[in-house]
């Protein structure tokens, strides 16, 4: 079945292709999109040289000063594509209740009309001929160390050279991963299109999209439909699409019910080692909405107070995380590579991942700076002149008048998980790391205390399940609103959220019964403000204060003030070396304010309300103890 001709279009599929659902799947995605030519991409440093040269010809990337960053290159996105774009998300489930009231849903029979097989009323499929005129680049990638049990492998196809040389860098990509499919292994297809097909001879803009935009997911089937954008977790579908939506059904209908297997976790949760002076070292997967800092937390560095510790980068936004043999939690990075946020990234507050972008970067959206570099809000003082992520003027005269930003407020840098100094010997081990905790945060300016431990697994559950969170630009929308993100993970449980709460109660149940030491639950929140309106806890390097009291917690050596909520610290248990923090400003990040949270219980029964199709009654009990506590606090 190699190089079958579709009606002129060869297939092109190198003699090593083999797997006939691969082989047969592309030739009928390249019969709808009608691509002009396919090209395999090998994942090879010599393509990736090639394509990249070939974006900067075609004018979409600008190649940045060789001397000041070498090998990389600068990308502007229309200005109407710049985020994910959650109203546009679909799970298009078969039952609408499997999607869950957070997701939006459409009948899959009604969406397949839409974009692959045409309507009733003869209006034709999206995805008909999206691709005239460009190329389709086959894409195989694998999430997870290649060949680990807790990896899979995706196949995007793809009509963004952009998207392809991004997931060179996010994802194991190329020959090597076709090689692990073989004959007969299994995909997950990730069809991708920017929408913006090319007449004969019309000159191609430098970032093409469409307005109208799809980004769809078909649980049944696993399959992902992106329509439309060209940017970040719209285009890149291993990433948000893949290793968290699909792979998050993955991992429940893996699990047999309350009595059979535990499935495993598909989590938006950076992954990190801490090493003490003595060499013990401990594992911990902490989840944050987007946009709240978990680059930072995954490349943390320990501050002055804290000589001898070392804490290593696993993964910086997406874990999977499956039970041992041994009943422990194993986690994996499914990625390989940092698409992280750029303003606010400097060498005070993320030294690590500064270093790691000094070569090999895509950047999106930054601005360009004068000497062929780039620059962005807060990298360090403005350049006295600069062109912005719209190609315009920029200087700090005319941010003063207009409030032009620089660098868009979520442009990225792509760059290889290999560039970061402070990668984990682990992170690519197919076995992946244990976890000895997890932790949830929220951005709240108010309310929610520093740090808490919960009390048992579904304490900590709940904690999860209720978290809030003040709204980022990785979201088209309204910036700095509280929503509820249980887990993190409200744009990114691709099934109903009562199941997946239901799916961590039922792990942690499995897990008890092996009598294996289970990983430990915290919720923090570094973002209180002050009566000024200024943030109060220092954050970035000094939350490894914080780290430290989870682990004395874990070795037994910290006793914490027991509260309605859990545990907390008190000023003594933490260490202080080094920084002047005074138990004023202590109390002002961990107070409980009892009013805010009587209110904050509403919200909780706001969300249970929403969220009453299959909510388990493990929840509902663990808040009534709650309000018992509070009541009698
Ligand atoms: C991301 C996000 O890009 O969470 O990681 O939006
Ligand atoms: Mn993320």
């Amino acid at each position: 079945m190699n190089a079958p001709q579709m009606q002129g279009l060869n297939l092109n599929a190198p003699s090593h292709v083999k797997n006939a659902k691969l082989l047969a799947w592309v030739a009928d995605m390249a019969a709808l999109s009608k691509p002009d030519r396919i090209q395999w991409c090998d994942g090879s440093d010599a393509e990736y040289q090639r394509m990249c040269a070939e974006l900067v010809s075609s004018g979409t990337f600008i190649k940045l000063n060789e001397t000041k960053r070498p090998n990389s290159f600068l990308a502007r996105s229309d200005p109407s594509d710049v985020a994910r774009v959650e109203d546009r998300t679909f799970i298009c489930s078969v039952k609408k209740e499997n999607a869950g009231p957070t997701n939006n849903w459409v009948d899959p029979k009604d969406m397949r009309a839409l974009l692959q097989t045409g309507q009733a009323d003869g209006t034709s499929a999206l995805f008909d001929g999206c691709m005239k005129g460009r190329t389709l680049y086959v894409v195989p990638f694998s999430m997870g160390p290649l060949g680990s049990p807790i990896a899979h492998i995706g196949v995007e196809l793809t009509d963004s050279a952009y998207a392809a040389v991004n997931m060179k860098l996010m994802t194991r990509m190329g020959k090597p991963v076709l090689d692990v499919l073989g004959v007969d292994g299994d995909f997950v297809p990730c069809m991708h299109t920017v929408g913006a097909p090319l007449q004969p001879g019309q000159v191609d803009v430098k970032w093409p999209s469409n307005k109208t935009k799809y980004i769809v997911h078909y649980p049944e089937t696993r399959e992902i439909w992106s329509y439309g954008s060209g940017y970040g977790g719209n285009a890149l579908l291993g990433k948000k699409c893949f290793a968290l939506r699909i792979a998050s059904i993955m991992g429940q209908a893996a699990a047999g019910g309350p009595k059979g297997s535990p499935g495993w976790l598909a989590e938006h949760m950076l992954i990190l080692g801490v090493t003490s002076p003595a060499g013990k070292k401990y594992h911990v997967a902490a989840a944050f909405p987007s946009a709240c800092g978990k680059t930072n937390f995954a490349m943390l560095v320990p501050p002055a107070g804290f000589e001898g510790w070392k804490v290593t980068t696993i993964g910086d936004d997406i874990a999977w995380i499956k039970p041992g043999v041994d009943g422990r939690l194993y986690a994996i990075n499914p990625e390989a590579g940092y698409f992280g946020v750029a303003p606010g990234t400097n060498t005070l507050t993320n030294p690590n991942c500064m270093a790691s972008l000094d070569r090999d970067v895509i950047y999106t959206n930054v601005a360009l700076t004068d000497d062929g570099d780039v620059w962005w809000e807060s990298m360090s003082a403005p350049p006295a002149h600069a062109i912005d992520w719209q190609g315009k003027d920029w200087t700090p005269e005319i941010a003063k008048q207009t409030g032009a930003k620089a660098a868009h407020p979520n442009s990225r840098f792509t760059v290889a998980a290999t560039n970061n100094p402070a990668i984990d010997s682990a992170w690519d081990d197919p076995a992946g790391v244990p976890i000895d905790a997890f932790i949830f945060g929220g951005r709240r300016t108010t309310t929610v205390p520093l740090v808490t431990e919960a009390r048992n697994w579904d304490e900590g559950v709940y904690m999860a399940a209720t978290m809030g969170s003040e709204t980022t630009a990785a979201i088209v929308g309204q910036e700095g609103v509280v929503r509820r993100d249980p887990f993190a993970m409200l744009p990114f449980t691709g099934y109903n959220m009562s199941d997946y709460f239901q799916h961590w109660l039922e792990m942690g149940e499995k897990l008890a019964t092996t009598g294996a030491t289970l990983p430990r639950f915290f919720t923090t929140n570094w973002f209180r403000k002050g009566e000024d309106g200024q943030f109060v806890w220092p954050g970035y390097g000094e939350n490894m204060r914080v780290l430290k009291w989870m682990i004395d917690r874990i070795e037994g050596k910290a006793q914490g003030n027991e509260h309605a909520f859990g545990v907390s610290p008190t000023f003594e248990e933490i260490n202080w070396q080094g920084l002047n923090f005074t138990p004023e400003q202590f109390a002002t990040v961990s107070d409980i304010d009892r009013d805010a949270w009587l209110k904050e219980l509403e919200l909780h029964a706001a969300l249970f309300e929403q969220l009453s199709y299959n909510l388990p009654q493990a929840l509902r009990d663990t808040k009534a103890r709650i309000e018992q506590r509070l009541a009698a606090a």
